[in-house]
């Protein structure tokens, strides 16, 4: 079985980069290089969504030297990839609380929005997210409305609305947490950890995943 619906935590550029005695903005270029061929991959495995972490909201702590190279690779991402990902049927969306990154990044995220509305797969890009925010921000919405909610109507006031849940997460850089990141939709989702640092992570090995993923026996709590 193919998963529908992978996310990854791309992380481990820093220490890529340190390993070669490089400022870590040079590991978050390669990283931002392998994103962009992983993305190609996992759609022609039959995957239909993906959500990458790119960016946590609790990131922005970081230093402004570092966060400033982030935002420039965000937006080359988005203006360089959005013909590209239109052309393989893919719509990309930002999710996570835009109003914190810098307008380049915002007007970028928005162009390639439009550019790739209504294609087939769906890829979600994360930054500036935090899963706990996004829980609080979607409570909120849904007692400004006085509405009760159910898990589905809940589901769907997330960030990641009109997406299934998440059945394969992907993390690289040898941690094993999830680091805020989609706490409500990956509830039931199978871990696959990986030691490789993201710029590292190769098609081979999400093929490793994939494969792992096939053998699991998912039972949601049933027998
Ligand atoms: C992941 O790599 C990318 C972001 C969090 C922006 P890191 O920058 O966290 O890399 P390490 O974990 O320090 O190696
Ligand atoms: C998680 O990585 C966020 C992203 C990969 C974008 P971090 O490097 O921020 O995670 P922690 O701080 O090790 O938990
Ligand atoms: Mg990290």
């Amino acid at each position: 079985m193919i998963p529908r619906h992978v996310a990854i935590i791309m992380d481990g550029n820093g220490r890529w980069a340190i390993r070669r005695l490089l400022p870590r903005t040079a590991g978050h270029r390669a990283g931002m290089q392998r994103m962009t061929e992983l993305v190609r991959e996992i759609f022609s495995r039959g995957v239909e969504y993906c959500t990458l972490f790119a960016l946590s909201a609790e990131n922005l702590q970081r230093p402004r030297e570092e966060l400033d190279a982030l935002y420039a690779l965000f937006s080359e991402y988005f203006d360089r990839e959005a013909a590209r990902l239109k052309e393989g049927d893919i719509s990309v969306r930002a999710i996570g609380d835009l109003s914190l990154l810098p307008e380049t990044v915002s007007e970028s995220v928005r162009a390639a929005e439009e550019m790739t509305a209504g294609g087939e797969k769906k890829l979600a890009v994360a930054l500036a997210y935090g899963g706990r925010q996004d829980l609080v921000a979607a409570c909120n919405r849904a007692v400004a409305k006085g509405e009760e909610v159910t898990p589905e109507t809940f589901a769907s006031m997330l960030s990641t609305g009109g997406m299934p849940e998440v059945d394969l997460l992907i993390r690289t850089g040898k941690e094993k947490r999830l680091s805020n990141f989609l706490l409500f939709e990956a509830a039931y989702a199978e871990l696959w950890f990986s030691d490789k640092l993201f710029p590292d992570f190769t098609a081979r090995d999400l093929d490793r995943a994939l494969a792992e993923y096939a053998r699991r026996e998912r039972r949601f709590g049933n027998i």
